[in-house]
C-alpha cells in the first residue's frame, strides 16, 4: 500500500481566462495570470492511496461517493499513468501501475460557489497523484485537463498560464513569475455574497460566450493582448496602482463579455456591484491625499464574490470599511463574519463613512475571508491528516 496526503490552494486570476480554443484538451484563448492564495484560509485536500488489495477505483468527494467516470478526472488518471509507465520503463521495481486507487478529496470552502474549488480540487488531485506514482516534472499541464485554471494552482505567488501554440496543448502550461511576497504583505479579502451553486458553469459560460460574444473577439485579439503585456511589466517594475488598474479593467471586461453574451451570462449581482463601487470611491479618496500605493483592487470569477486585494497598511480600514457597508446579519458574531486572519478593529473618518451611502443593509454579504497570497501545493506528512484509513483505504 502506498499513500500520500497533499493541500493545493485557491488562486485568483488578476487577468481572466475565459474562452477556450481546444474543448477536450482544455486550451485557452489567452494568456492568463493570477496570485495563488494562502491555504492556511483556503486549500483543497487529497488523499491518494493505491493498494494491491483493492478491488475497483473509488472516489469521495466532501464526504460522498462519485463516480470516477467523470472524464475530466479520467484524463488527468490516463496522463499521470503514462508518465508512470515511461517512468516504470526507466527501471522501478513494483508494478504499482496495476493497484487499483482510492481517492478522497474535501474543500474547506463552499465548492462551485465561484470561489476556485475546482481549480484547488484538481490541482491537489494532480499533486497527490504525481506524489504517489513519483512523477517529475511540469505538473500543471495535466492539472490543466482536469479545470484550466486548476494548472495555476501547481505554483505559489504570481503565475502565469501560457496559452500555448501547440496543437496537442503540450505548450500550454503554468509558470511562477512572482514569489508570494512581491508585493509585501499584501492581504487578500473574498467577500463571499451568495454560496448557493452558480447559475451558468464557467465552462458552459465560456463556450456560450466564444460561440456569441462579438466583444470577445476584442478582447482575445486586443484587448487582453496588450493588458497581458502591460500587467507583466506592472509586476516587473512593481507598480502597484498600475496592476490595480489592469486587474479590475480585465474583471470588468470578463464580465462585459458575459453580459454580451447571447443569452447573457450574468455573474455579478447589486451586492456584487456595490462592493465594486465601495472600492472606486476608496481610491478616489487615495488618490485625493496622494496615497495611490494604497489602492485596493477587486476582481470577480464566474460569480457574485468579490476578490480585494487590500495593500495590509490599510487591511483594518478596508475590513472595517466593509463591516460598516455590509453589516453582518444580526445573527452573526464578528468572528463568524470575519474568517481567516484576525484583524484589529478601527474607527472610521466621517469620510469613509459617508461612503456607504444610505442604503445600508444587513446580511448582503454572507461571510468575508481575510487571507493573503501564499505558496504552492504541500505534501501533509502527518498520518493523522490523511482522509483515507491506514487499514481499510476507506474514508475516516
Ligand atoms: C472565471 O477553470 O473553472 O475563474 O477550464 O472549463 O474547468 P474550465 O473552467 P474554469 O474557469 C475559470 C474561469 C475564471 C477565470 C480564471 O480563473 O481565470
Amino acid at each position: 500500500m502506498k499513500t500520500v496526503t497533499c493541500t493545493a490552494p485557491v488562486n485568483i486570476a488578476v487577468i481572466k481566462y475565459w474562452g477556450k480554443r481546444d474543448e477536450k484538451l482544455i486550451l485557452p484563448l489567452n494568456d492568463s495570470i493570477s496570485f495563488t492564495l494562502s491555504q492556511d484560509d483556503m486549500c483543497a485536500k487529497t488523499t491518494v492511496t493505491i493498494s494491491p488489495k483493492f478491488t475497483e477505483d473509488k472516489f469521495w468527494l466532501n464526504g460522498k461517493e462519485e463516480s470516477l467516470e467523470n472524464p475530466r478526472i479520467q484524463n488527468c488518471l490516463k496522463e499521470i499513468r503514462r508518465r508512470a509507465s515511461k517512468r516504470k520503463l526507466e527501471g522501478s521495481a513494483e508494478d504499482i501501475l496495476n493497484w487499483h486507487i482510492h481517492i478522497c478529496s474535501a474543500n474547506n470552502f463552499p465548492t462551485a460557489a465561484g470561489l476556485a474549488s475546482s481549480a484547488a480540487g484538481y490541482a491537489c488531485l494532480v499533486y497527490a497523484l504525481g506524489q504517489v506514482y513519483g512523477i517529475e516534472g511540469d505538473l500543471s499541464s495535466i492539472a490543466r485537463q482536469g479545470s484550466g485554471s486548476a494548472c495555476r494552482s501547481i505554483y505559489g505567488g504570481l503565475v502565469r498560464w501560457h496559452k500555448g501554440e501547440l496543437e496537442d496543448g503540450t505548450d500550454s502550461i503554468a509558470r511562477p513569475i512572482a514569489p508570494a511576497d512581491h508585493f509585501p504583505n499584501l492581504r487578500v479579502i473574498i467577500c463571499v455574497a451568495n454560496s448557493e451553486r452558480k447559475k451558468t458553469g464557467s465552462t458552459d459560460g465560456m463556450r456560450q460566450t466564444v460561440q456569441t460574444s462579438k466583444l470577445m473577439q476584442h478582447r482575445i485579439k486586443e484587448s487582453v493582448v496588450s493588458r497581458m503585456e502591460s500587467m507583466i511589466k506592472a509586476i516587473k517594475d512593481k507598480n502597484w496602482p498600475a496592476f490595480c488598474d489592469l486587474t479590475m479593467a480585465d474583471s470588468n471586461e470578463m464580465h462585459a463579455v458575459c453580459q454580451d453574451t447571447f443569452p447573457p451570462c450574468v455573474y455579478m449581482t447589486d451586492t456584487s456591484h456595490a462592493v465594486a463601487n465601495l472600492v472606486h470611491q476608496y481610491n478616489d479618496l487615495k488618490i485625493s491625499q496622494r496615497d495611490i500605493n494604497h489602492k485596493v483592487c477587486y476582481t470577480f470569477d464566474a460569480g457574485p464574490n468579490a476578490c480585494l486585494f487590500v495593500p495590509g497598511a490599510v487591511v483594518e480600514e478596508v475590513l472595517a470599511l466593509l463591516l460598516f457597508a455590509f453589516p453582518p446579519s444580526s445573527s452573526q458574531s464578528p468572528a463568524e463574519y470575519v474568517r481567516g486572519i484576525q484583524a484589529h478593529p478601527v474607527t472610521l473618518s466621517k469620510e469613509l463613512t459617508s461612503m456607504a451611502g444610505e442604503d445600508i443593509e444587513s446580511g448582503k454579504l454572507m461571510y468575508l475571508i481575510h487571507t493573503k497570497v501564499g505558496d504552492g501545493p504541500r505534501v501533509i506528512p502527518d498520518a493523522d491528516e490523511s482522509l483515507l484509513d491506514a487499514t481499510t483505504g476507506l474514508p475516516k
